[in-house]
């Protein structure tokens, strides 16, 4: 260690406050770590790095994160840190009821408190099933210490009678085919035993794969982190360089708030569009934003509208997570928008987005594709109207294109319990032109805004051959899911938003391009 390292350690260490104290508080700090089997250099004078992981048995996504914080730690060690494992709640979105939703903030509070009352210097963040990412980042950029934060990475691809098959996206395609007849109920176990195949999130482009993506563009990873497969050996080196790399930033007092901008979020919004990615990212990155005091606004994400979804990648298109991967990953895909990103932007790779992507190539144009041959133009789209008065948030490149724009008799739902009762209702009056509407289903209505927002198609549609009608509702959807689904209606229903006032047989208009969704009356 140079001499500067350890001067200017001596100003920065928060972890001295602890261990350095020549009183009876540094006493027993000093003895506790020596009753675990630390010697006092192990500890003194060394960045203490936190691990915050989210692993639990009951977390499958995460259920490599234990083997992986034992390299990271090993390579804090080699680097000259002092590492400590601090496990956080795990939040596994299929296992967590009611809804992750209610306990994103609960985890962001628990890592930033974990952080502020340990003697931590600087953090990595281990996580990547839906909530965790931006869980993790919102509650270490409220703290503000160095961070680096390690995606999980993407379980394998699933594969069924031959077919490539995608967690989420083709648990509700083939939930509909068993419904409609199709399918039969051995198929329907078979497939459960053969979807994920390894530890990993889903290996589509929902809210984990795009979350992840977006942490390391807005500057949380090192390059192309996101994009390894959770089990490839190349993810093992990753958690070795950012064990180096964390305590270089401790050293450095690198910090969130030192290459947070307005662009880092742009570049984000820019990125979900190119990835095709879950509509979950708009709430979550403002939240994100909030935490670092940055002013990001619902209306920001109907800005770059040059930029297409370019990642074939289901359930926009036909590849998932490992394909994408070997295609190039991230860097592929941020070259190809590279004319429209901010590449100044900084990270905790300390270079900018510009020097993290200079390398990155396309392996794979049917996987990533070029800007002149994308999966859809305009592919995420913040839409107001007199029914959405404050916003809603559709996803155009994951649904049938005939229902862009559309007209039809609503068929209301008052909340949850009320569609789940009479959606198979023979005697439901629906049919293929209907609007199904799922009331109170928003942040309080439900309460917490469960993934509800891709109603079910009624099952005498299905056996119609009918995959796809447009839904409207105050509620999320899975990033994994496929339709035109209307969401986030707001304000919600349950305090009062106009969407309360539907009822059935109203007329309603939605028009993706223009931007509207209107119940067929004055305004
Ligand atoms: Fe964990 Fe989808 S359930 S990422």
């Amino acid at each position: 260690m140079s001499l500067l390292n350890t001067l200017f350690e001596e100003m920065i260490l928060r972890s001295k406050r602890w261990f350095e104290l020549d009183n009876m508080r540094g006493f027993a700090h000093r003895q506790r770590l020596q009753q675990v089997g630390f010697r006092r250099a192990e500890f003194m004078s060394k960045p203490s790095i936190a691990i915050i992981n989210t692993h639990s048995d009951i977390s499958t996504c995460h259920s490599h994160l234990n083997e992986r914080a034992d390299i990271i730690k090993q390579a804090i060690i080699a680097a000259g840190g002092f590492p400590l494992n601090l496990p956080a709640m795990s939040l596994g979105e299929v296992m967590v009821k009611p809804t992750t939703m209610l306990y994103r903030n609960f985890l962001a509070m628990e890592t930033e408190e974990l952080l502020r009352s340990h003697p931590i210097d600087a953090a990595v963040l281990m996580g990547g099933c839906d909530k965790t990412t931006p869980a993790l980042l919102m509650g270490a950029i409220s703290m503000n210490l160095p961070c680096i934060f390690v995606p999980a990475g993407a379980t394998l691809s699933g594969y069924f009678k031959g077919e490539k098959i995608g967690t989420g996206t083709h648990t509700k395609k083939y939930y509909d085919e068993l419904r409609s007849g199709n399918i039969s109920q051995e198929d329907w176990l078979a497939l459960e035993a053969c979807m994920t195949r390894s530890a990993g999130t889903c290996n589509t482009m929902g809210t984990a794969s795009t979350m992840t993506a977006l942490a390391e563009v807005l500057g949380f990873c090192l390059p192309n982190a996101s994009s390894i497969p959770a089990v490839d050996s190349a993810h093992l080196r990753m958690c070795r360089s950012v064990g180096e790399q964390i305590v270089k930033l401790a050293r450095d007092d690198y910090k969130p708030s030192d290459f947070l901008t307005l662009e880092n979020f742009y570049n984000a919004i820019m990125t979900l569009k190119a990835l095709g990615g879950s509509t979950n990212a708009v709430i979550h990155l403002i939240a994100i934003a909030k935490r670092a005091g940055i002013d990001l606004k619902i209306a920001d994400f109907n800005r770059f509208e040059q930029i297409p979804a370019l990642a074939n990648v289901m359930p926009s298109g036909e590849y998932l997570m490992e394909d994408f991967f070997y295609a190039g990953g991230l860097g592929a895909l941020l070259q190809a928008i590279k004319a429209d990103l901010f590449l100044d932007t900084m990270g905790v790779s300390q270079q900018s987005l510009g020097q993290n992507i200079a390398k990155a190539e396309n392996f794979n144009e049917a996987v990533i594709r070029p800007l002149n041959h994308p999966i859809a133009k305009e592919p995420l789209k913040i839409i107001y109207g007199n029914l959405a008065p404050e916003g809603a948030v559709i996803k155009t490149s994951a649904l049938e294109p005939r229902l862009l724009k559309h007209q039809g008799k609503a068929v209301v739902f008052e909340n949850y319990e009320q569609l789940a009762k009479n959606i198979d209702d023979p005697d439901l009056e629906v049919d293929e032109n209907s609007v199904l509407v799922l009331k109170s289903a928003g942040p309080k209505g439900a309460p917490g805004m469960p993934e509800w927002g891709g109603l079910p198609i009624p099952k005498k549609l299905l056996q119609k051959g009918v995959r796809d009608m447009l839904r409207i509702s105050d509620a999320r959807m899975s990033g994994t899911h496929f339709g035109a689904c209307v969401l986030h209606i707001s304000p919600e229903s349950f305090i009062g938003g106009p969407l309360a006032l539907v009822q059935t047989g109203d007329m309603i208009c939605f028009d993706a391009k223009q931007g509207r969704l209107d119940l067929m009356i004055s305004d």
